[in-house]
């Protein structure tokens, strides 16, 4: 009997699919004898491909009016609102969020959309007063041609939409490389974005690897047909990235890691404060970039806070993510196999609490409570360390995992160091009721996004997000200010003096009376 092969995905490049490749198991990590999908891995040439049938049409998409722009994303926010339920289902089942978590993202993915398509009418520039007569100054915003696009696993249809429909409403032509970890996921998102009237080679889809993708955008920056690079995941990668593009003069929008704090101060309502640190640390099971690194707690309040947060993890609702639960398995097993190492961060000197285990939750290692079968899936005990210090490796190290540390401060000097020690800068949250605390706070910790009395995680779509020193290179996206990602200045100087003014040299005076005294 011939065996038949299920169709597998493949990268989509100027409206054609790219045959050949390794072909790649997308597991259900909640139960992991499920394949969700197949994916063909495309090589390097796949990705120049991309990029350069992305060059190809990214001119005729400038010329097209920006509001015309805009109804294609309008479409995308429409039919990402009718297929909401699908694509929310679709993120659970291939990367284990819960499905509430899920139907939040794909939200953002439509509040995106709802901010851009206005953005299609706008796309201000301004008009400038000349220092000569007869001579008028203007700005334009000009797309800047290609834009890479590579995404992580943790956010498969959010974090995509933050970069895509903003480049693609400015004029870009964009080549997308999502995460290995979720490829069903990002040929649903592309579909819907094809399906919104995107001409063929507008959005191009490749699914690759990691390291091949770095030769695909090395080969494509050096073959001049890639003009700015998007990157969310990792420091260590983004590194690599922003050196990569340095040496062609481009600037890379990056989003990295970060190790991100809570302080507790004494005046702090404490229930809200373990609410806060209970879905910024465990939420997602720890892995947004914006998850709780460290609660920095006053010792005035840090034994009752710790009390508190522990009953609430150790209550919490942990298994099959398609149910009520906090959190649901590890978003497949390279992420479980991480997470796992940097529990050996755990010194002696530290206590642990959250759980009746630590570790990979199973049969034989049960967590109290779980929610369906823990053999299915790749799930992990929740762990409260406390006794965290400065010299700690667990305080300077990004646990992308269930895994909160708690710190003890004597004053909010000494919180904002805390807090800004290991040298991360995404997201920073603070519990109190003085609005002076909180102000000292926002202006003294380095962080890109900072909350009061909410989590570390939870952006709304329209404001500023990105992070400083480990955490990114200062760009943000979302809102008004991803324009400046995916746009440049063009500013234009129109003289119909009829003769050559010259700037700073043929400019009128005023005479002033400088010796004037009252
Ligand atoms: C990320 O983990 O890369 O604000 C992004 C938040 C989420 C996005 C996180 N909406 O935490």
């Amino acid at each position: 009997m011939t065996q038949i092969q299920t169709p597998a995905l493949a990268s989509l490049v100027g409206g054609r699919r790219a045959d050949g490749g390794r072909r790649q198991a997308s597991v259900d990590p909640a139960h992991t004898d499920e394949v969700v999908a197949e994916v063909l891995l495309a090589e390097p040439a796949t990705f120049v491909a991309a990029c350069r049938a992305a060059s190809e049409a990214q001119p005729g998409w400038a010329a097209t009016p920006a509001p015309v722009r805009g109804r294609a994303i309008k479409q995308l926010g429409r039919l990402v609102e009718d297929n909401r339920e699908a694509l929310a289902r679709l993120v659970t089942r291939e990367i284990g969020k819960p499905l509430a978590e899920s139907r939040g993202e794909v939200q953002e993915v439509i509040d995106t959309c709802d901010f851009f398509l206005g953005e299609g009418r706008r796309l201000y520039g301004q008009t400038v007063p000349s220092e000569m007569p007869d001579k008028q100054l203007f700005t334009f915003r000009q797309p800047v041609g290609v834009a890479a696009v590579v995404t992580a696993g943790n956010f498969p249809v959010a974090v995509p939409s933050w970069y895509l429909v903003p480049a693609l409403l400015c004029g870009n032509a964009v080549v997308w490389k999502p995460a290995e970890s979720a490829p069903a996921t990002a040929e649903a998102l592309a579909q819907l974005c094809w399906h919104a009237g995107l001409p063929d080679g507008v959005l191009n889809l490749v699914q690759a690897d990691g390291e091949t993708t770095f030769a695909g955008l090395e080969a494509a920056l050096d073959a001049g047909v890639l003009d700015k690079v998007g990157f969310t995941g990792s420091t260590a990668v983004g590194r690599r990235i922003g050196e990569l593009c340095g040496r062609h003069l481009q600037s890379p929008c990056l989003e990295l890691g970060g190790k991100n704090p809570l302080v507790v101060m004494p005046d702090a309502d404490l229930d809200l404060a373990v609410e806060g640190a209970l879905f910024s640390g465990f939420g997602t099971a720890g892995q947004r970039c914006t998850s709780l690194g460290t609660v920095i707690a006053h010792e005035a309040v840090h034994g009752e806070f710790l009390d508190r947060f522990a009953a609430a993890v150790e209550g919490a609702r942990i298994g099959d993510p398609f149910r009520d639960v906090l959190y649901g398995p590890m978003i497949d097993r390279r992420f479980l196999d991480r997470f796992l190492g940097w529990l050996d961060l755990v010194r002696p000197h530290h206590r642990l609490r959250g759980s009746s285990g630590t570790g990979r939750i199973t049969a034989a290692n049960p967590r109290t409570g779980f929610v369906g079968d823990p053999d299915d899936g790749l799930y992990c005990h929740p762990t409260i360390v406390d006794g965290v210090t400065a010299d700690d490796e667990l305080y300077g190290t990004e646990t992308f995992g269930p895994i909160v540390g708690v710190a003890a401060c004597a004053s909010l000097d000494e919180a904002v160091a805390l807090a800004n020690g290991p040298g991360y800068g995404l997201s920073a949250a603070i519990y109190t009721r003085d609005p002076a605390t909180a102000f000292r706070f926002r202006q003294g910790v380095g962080a890109g996004m900072v909350s009061v009395n909410n989590s570390t995680s939870g952006a709304e779509a329209h404001l500023p997000f990105g992070g400083n020193g480990r955490s990114g290179n200062g760009s943000r996206q979302s809102g008004m200010w991803v324009l400046d990602q995916f746009t440049r200045w063009q500013a234009l100087n129109w003289d119909y003096a009829g003769r050559l003014q010259k700037a700073q040299m043929d400019v009128a005076d005023v005479e002033g009376d400088g010796a004037f005294r009252l």
